[in-house]
């Protein structure tokens, strides 16, 4: 059996497509994968209950639990290490998980970490891309999926979905559009990884 890990912080949509994926696509049968955690920073994160109705084992490591320790960052990791590894995990996929991970989660888990990111990198790391995408005034954007690399948002790109930018966009329209075509990437690049794991 190969664990996927899942990493949340918020609503978790893009979690929730990949559990869909995982279940229309009967990634357990084929793959002999399965979703074994999702895990989360954010105690309040939507995205934890909607798992737990699905029947996924659920966790969160809060990070705000470790902000007095001497050393915060490394403190929070070891306890997300801690949790996650029982499971072994294939995969571990940050699917808006809004922690930066440092080089020591990074090498623990060393190729073994995706993240998918709301912009065509390696053009707008970083934060609000939406907002700066507009303002460049780029006519493309879109998504980008990568492995997680030491180095933010810079990890080899796996695959990128694109999207026009309209005359009349805001960043929540833009947005939105991008999370759309961000549930359609995640899982599709999760499953052909799935079956290079299998071929
Ligand atoms: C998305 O824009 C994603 O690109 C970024 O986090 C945002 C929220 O994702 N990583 P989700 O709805 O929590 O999956």
């Amino acid at each position: 059996m190969k664990n996927i890990i899942i990493l949340i912080s918020g609503g978790g949509s893009n979690m929730k497509s990949i559990v869909k994926r995982a279940q229309k696509a009967q990634w357990l049968h084929r793959f002999q994968t399965q979703i074994s955690l999702v895990l989360s920073n954010n105690p309040l994160a939507e995205g934890l209950e909607w798992a737990q109705e699905q029947g996924l084992p659920t966790a969160v490591v809060d990070h705000r639990q470790f902000l007095q320790d001497a050393h915060p960052r490394r403190a929070f990791e070891e306890a997300l290490i801690q949790r996650i590894e029982p499971h072994r995990p294939e995969l571990v996929v940050l699917a808006g998980f809004m922690r930066i991970l440092s080089p020591y989660f990074v090498s623990h888990y060393a190729n073994k970490v995706m993240n998918i990111h709301p912009s065509l990198l390696p053009a707008f790391t970083g934060l609000h891309t939406h907002q700066r995408a507009i303002e460049a005034g780029v006519k493309f954007s879109g998504a980008s999926v990568h492995w997680v690399s030491e180095e933010l948002d810079a990890g080899h790109i796996i695959d990128q979905a694109l999207v026009p930018l309209l005359p009349d966009d805001t960043q929540i329209s833009l947005a939105s559009r991008v999370l759309t075509q961000e549930h359609l990437l995640y899982p599709r690049v999760i499953e052909n990884w799935l079956k290079t794991q299998t071929a």
